[in-house]
């Protein structure tokens, strides 16, 4: 070898070790994409708690997209990028179902340039594959439909009934969600026609729907839905259908499976036909010929959309005939036939001022984004939520910066990004508190979690939030305490912890000069408080607060144990063995009942009388009673109950309590002014009762103080 070519050999190695290097720099970066978009993928289809927005998600999957296009050896050993699978996993909380046909997703753009790369790209396929003599660009015709944000849910049905509904899941396996998608009434149990076949489509809450139960949650210091989308997700995934009865979530459907197999030819007919079916459908189905037309009425859409009392996010144009579907194909995720062109969020610049800190009722601290007031959407942006820690240092964000907010579909703000280019060095590094914020005790990171934590058990903003829990209407139910009588007895020395409630009575005198607060208040709460101790034992048990323990799972844990002492004795792995408890909640049950504090706190509520022992003799009154397994309705004004405390009573024997009029529906109990729910009953000859008609049927047998 001469020396030449030992040269040549040495520069040749040296290319390849940067080669090398550089690759496994590339690797690294696609290996820190991949496990961010898993992340979010995680948050979004499995928590039904996204922290990014879309427009972040999609751009985030373009990058991935655009490296394994450059380097294809990325995807050598791993089939399983996030780019080529749809979706969350189906939950265990239901079983697993297999979809006859996979239910793939759509591509999607923000730019109307793509749309255009899509009209051209369909032209040029069909005109490469067809009959020469005949040119089909001509009959090209397209359908613009809304694209809903919901959930997508497929339901099958033999000989006209409604068997089976599943959720996407991976796009191949599903959530089987049959008994609770029963409780939606614009699904037709029958169809009109005794046929076979799966139609898909999107579960949504409306919007006004989600303004009320959000409305409902702040009241009762419950965790608000961060949109309709996560909401209509977190109601159909909950194993108690009276939660989704109640929350009124509706469906419209837009594709039928195999639509060729029932003699029709277009998208257009296919629609026609679900909808003579009984199936309820946007309405919006407009067809065109001319991708100019199409264009303009995209833009009409970007305002008219928010006039619909249900989120869209955007739209979505697909070839009307099924003749030229095979032509065009698939990817691996999506028809090469459709396109979803996405609205883009409104969007706006302002300057963060400052980070505060937000205590919760378990003691997480969140940090809140202080912004310089900016008007976004119709209301007035000051604050927005920075969700932990590792999203500030992922977005490089810092004190000073000028930030894009964002309000998508999303009720709260989201800070999506700091404008770099107006860093002018002085911004400041956002620090991680050391003490909370409230209470100055010392703070930490739970083992293994992100979430910084105060854990003060007298920290007087958490015992402030676990009141506000405790009294709300599903919990303790215990009315008149709100807020501002809380600080001030807890400014004052009085409320130390949530046992303080009921020693309130030795205050008479502070409590009537209070604010507001006269004699008939006074005695109102103290009543309300004196009653509550009579609240079962599931009640109870969800009224501690306990993190992941909402109602369903309260009541799953009482009736498999009974008493607060038995449940407390178990494993991780005897509570695991809970047909519907997961890892989160087993461990948060385990961890907070063998907390010395809990424990003395739950001890001392036992003193004082509440229930931590399910009342064995009411069980067998449930077992049997006019009232359980029939469907309840009250509308209009009532004289004697409050309608939460006809709902509670029906609850409590075992009856169910819908949200809408629907043929589902036994009784509807009208009381005065009773509109448009008395007229749709009359119409559907469900039995209507009056109060004390409800009574004297219902509650008169039942031997029972209610
Ligand atoms: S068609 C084979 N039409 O968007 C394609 N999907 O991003 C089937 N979506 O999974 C879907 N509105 O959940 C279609 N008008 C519409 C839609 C729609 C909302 C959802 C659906 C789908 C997702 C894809």
């Amino acid at each position: 070898m001469n020396l030449f070519n030992q040269d040549e050999n040495n520069k040749k190695q040296n290319i390849n070790n940067e080669k090398n290097i550089n690759f496994s720099k590339i690797q690294e970066k696609y290996k820190k994409l991949r496990n961010e978009i898993e992340y979010h993928n995680n948050l979004y289809y499995n928590e039904d708690n996204p922290i990014i927005s879309d427009m972040e998600y999609d751009a985030l999957m373009r990058e991935l997209k655009q490296l394994e296009q450059e380097y294809p050896e990325l995807l050598e050993n791993s089939e399983n990028s996030p780019t080529k699978k749809i979706g969350g996993t189906a939950s265990e909380k239901f079983s697993k179902v297999r979809h006859r046909t996979p239910m793939l997703s759509l591509s999607n753009t923000y730019n109307i340039s793509e749309i255009e790369d899509f009209d051209k790209r369909v032209k040029k396929i069909i005109l490469s594959q067809i009959d020469e003599n005949k040119n089909n660009d001509e009959n090209l015709e397209y359908i613009l439909e809304l694209k809903l944000d919901g959930l997508s849910i497929s339901l099958i049905y033999e000989n006209g009934e409604l068997v089976q509904a599943v959720t996407r899941g991976d796009g191949q396996i599903g959530e089987d969600v049959t008994e609770n998608i029963r409780e939606i009434s614009s699904i037709p149990k029958k169809l009109k026609d005794p046929v076979s076949l799966e139609v898909r489509g999107e579960i949504i809450l409306p919007i006004s729907n989600f303004n009320r139960i959000n409305q409902e949650r702040e009241d009762d210091g419950e965790d608000v839905f961060a949109n309709p989308r996560n909401a209509a997700s977190g109601t159909i995934r909950q194993l108690d259908k009276t939660i989704v009865a109640d929350r009124g979530l509706d469906c419209y459907l837009y594709y039928l499976v195999n639509a060729e197999n029932y003699g029709i030819n277009t998208h257009l007919e296919s629609i026609e036909y679900i909808k003579n079916l009984g199936f309820q459908t946007t309405g919006v189905f407009e067809k065109y010929t001319d991708f100019t037309e199409l264009e303009k009425s995209i833009d009409k859409w970007h305002d008219k959309r928010k006039t619909l009392d249900y989120e869209t996010d955007g739209l979505v144009i697909k070839v009307n005939n099924f003749a030229l579907y095979e032509t065009l194909g698939y990817t691996t995720k999506s028809p090469r036939w459709a396109i979803a062109y996405k609205f883009p969020a409104e969007q706006v610049k302002t300057k963060l001022t400052d980070v505060t800190f937000q205590v919760g009722r378990t003691g997480v601290i969140t940090p809140v984004a202080e912004l310089e007031a900016v008007n976004l959407s119709g209301s007035v942006v000051k604050r927005a939520s920075l969700h932990n820690f590792d999203e500030i240092r992922r977005k490089d964000i810092k004190i000073g910066d000028n930030v894009i907010v964002e309000k998508a579909a999303e009720i709260i703000p989201q800070v999506v990004n700091v404008v770099f280019d107006d860093r002018t060095g002085k911004e400041i590094e956002i620090q991680e508190p050391t003490n909370c914020p409230v209470c100055n005790s010392e703070l930490s990171h739970e083992e293994g979690l992100v979430a910084l934590k105060c854990h003060n058990p007298l920290c007087p903003e958490k015992v402030k939030r676990q009141i506000a829990y405790f009294v709300s209407r599903d919990a303790m139910n215990i009315s008149g305490l709100g807020d501002k009588i809380v600080e001030k007895f807890i400014e004052l020395g009085k409320i130390k912890t949530i046992v303080d409630i009921y020693s309130l009575e030795k205050y008479r005198e502070e409590l009537e000069n209070l604010e507001k607060m006269g004699q008939k208040s006074v005695d109102n709460l103290i009543n309300s408080i004196e009653s509550s101790k009579t609240r079962d034992f599931s009640k109870v048990l969800y009224a501690l607060g306990i993190p992941f323990v909402g109602k369903f799972n309260a009541n799953l844990l009482t009736k498999t144990f009974k008493n607060i002492e038995n449940l407390k004795n178990q494993s991780i792995e005897n509570l695991l063995a809970v047909k519907g408890i997961g890892d989160k909640v087993a461990v948060a049950v385990n961890t907070f009942l063998n907390d010395e504090n809990n424990w003395k706190i739950i001890t001392d509520l036992q003193n004082i009388g509440l229930q931590f022992a399910i009342d064995e003799t009411n069980l067998e009154k449930i077992a049997d009673n006019p009232i359980k397994d029939k469907n309840f309705l009250a509308t209009g004004k009532l004289q004697k109950y409050k309608r939460n405390d006809i709902k509670d009573i029906i609850l409590s024997k075992g009856g169910n309590y819908l949200s809408v009029v629907s043929k589902n529906l036994d009784f509807l109990i009208a009381g005065e002014k009773a509109g448009s729910k008395l007229e749709k009953a009359e119409k559907l000859g469900i039995r209507v009762l009056t109060e004390e008609d409800f009574e004297k049927e219902f509650l008169e047998n039942i031997n029972e103080n209610i």
